[in-house]
């Protein structure tokens, strides 16, 4: 080859996201003509309910295939007004919503508008893959704050104040968490809402699992707590997880109308307005009664008790409760540094890429959030899938 583009420093360093990669894998092996049980992706097996899918070719039918506002169309942003109104008592105006290609891009739209060169940012971590990439991207360096097992993967208000320095302008709040599952209660967010006050934090809250929430407990939407966290806080939420809706690319934030202004504007340069088609269909998912969401909340709950009890039945094996995603987070510490059907694991990446290998289950290793020791699982395919799946672990762990 005599000449190769040369490839900018930023994008050289960017780490690929590994739940995609694992998912890729197990793609690949699948195409060779083998069953893979595969729990690493986060999206729900759900196809999207028909009426929703439905409004999608009415849409087309009547026309709405052209370019729309570039940051989303009047009936959308209302419509989510009303949802956060009517759900949480929160009261915000359509000029603070931007809507986006997916709650990804909104992420890298509220990044890239309040972050850069000399910010830090506080990630409790096992953190969601991209922030940190975003984070990165943006110039602005990621603050890890380690968190426990034992405290339920929670960060503390103490951890938090531990890591601020002049440098630090905004804390990552992923409530219910991917990748564990976890969810904070009041007094946790009250807890964290004080330091974020006292020290002028901006908060990027993103709750797109707020719909998956079990058994007796609560979600607490960030802004909800108190009215000064509003101007502080950059709201995130979409359709993928509550709607079976990944591929539509639908995301959107809440935020002042200053900032939301400046993430339209540099949305309108980089990608113009999300999908109108599927703009029709989120706004068909959020205004239709909401049967098919407690339908979905239902299998999952179902998922999210078998797999903890399979989970804490296999030897050496542990996880947290659940409150809220779609994400189990287990420890397999006990496990590591041994021989694996001849191999020697001493990883949890070595881990995953064996379990794919010799029992065709695929996940996702803890380092790729931050955190080694652990694997996730994600409990977002059906049952059987899931019976499967867990006896071949239970067969990789026992009968090595
Ligand atoms: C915590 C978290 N935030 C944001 C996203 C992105 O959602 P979307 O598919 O709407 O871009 C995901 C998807 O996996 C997620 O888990």
């Amino acid at each position: 080859m005599s000449f190769e583009i040369p490839i900018t420093k930023i994008v050289k360093n960017l780490s690929p996201s590994a739940t995609l990669a694992m998912s890729a894998k197990a793609k690949e092996i699948k195409s060779s003509g083998k069953t893979v049980y595969d729990l690493s992706v986060g999206e729900p097996d759900f196809v999207t309910p028909p009426h929703i899918c439905n409004a999608a070719i009415e849409a087309m039918k009547t026309g709405h295939t052209k370019y729309t506002a570039a940051s989303g169309i009047p009936e959308l942003k209302k419509a989510i007004v009303e949802k956060y109104k009517t759900d949480y008592g929160l009261e915000y105006n359509t000029n603070q919503i931007v809507i986006s290609n997916g709650a990804k891009h909104s992420i890298r739209n509220a990044i890239f508008t309040t972050i850069e060169i000399g910010n830090e940012v506080l990630i409790p971590t096992p953190y969601w893959v991209s922030y940190i990439e975003l984070i990165r991207l943006a110039g602005g360096s990621p603050v890890i704050i380690q968190t426990e097992e034992s405290n339920n993967f929670k960060m503390t208000a103490a951890q938090i104040e531990k890591k601020i320095t002049l440098h630090s302008k905004m804390l990552i709040l992923c409530n219910p968490s991917n990748p564990t599952g976890m969810l904070y209660n009041k007094n946790e967010l009250e807890a964290i809402a004080d330091v974020a006050l006292r020290k002028n934090l901006i908060i990027l809250a993103d709750e797109i699992y707020d719909k998956l929430i079990y058994g007796n407990n609560k979600f607490v939407s960030f802004p909800t707590l108190n009215n000064a966290l509003r101007e502080r806080t950059i709201l995130i939420n979409g359709v993928s997880k509550t709607y079976a809706m990944t591929g539509w690319r639908i995301g959107w934030t809440f935020s002042p109308e200053n900032i939301a202004k400046k993430m339209g504007e540099l949305q309108s340069q980089e990608t113009s307005n999300p999908c109108s088609i599927s703009q029709y269909a989120a706004l068909e998912a959020l205004t239709a009664p909401q049967d098919c969401v407690a339908e979905m909340l239902n299998a999952f709950s179902e998922r999210r008790n078998y797999v903890a009890k399979r989970i804490n039945e296999i030897d050496g094996l542990s996880c947290p409760e659940m409150g809220g995603a779609f994400y189990a987070f287990f420890n397999i510490q006990k496990h590591l540094g041994k021989k694996f059907g001849g191999v020697q694991i001493d990883t949890s990446e070595q881990f995953c890429l064996e379990l794919l290998k010799q029992k065709q289950v695929a996940t996702v290793m803890g380092s790729a959030f931050g955190c080694e020791g652990y694997v996730r699982a994600s409990f977002a395919a059906n049952i059987d899938v899931l019976k499967t799946a867990f006896d071949r672990i239970a067969d990789f762990i026992e009968n090595r």
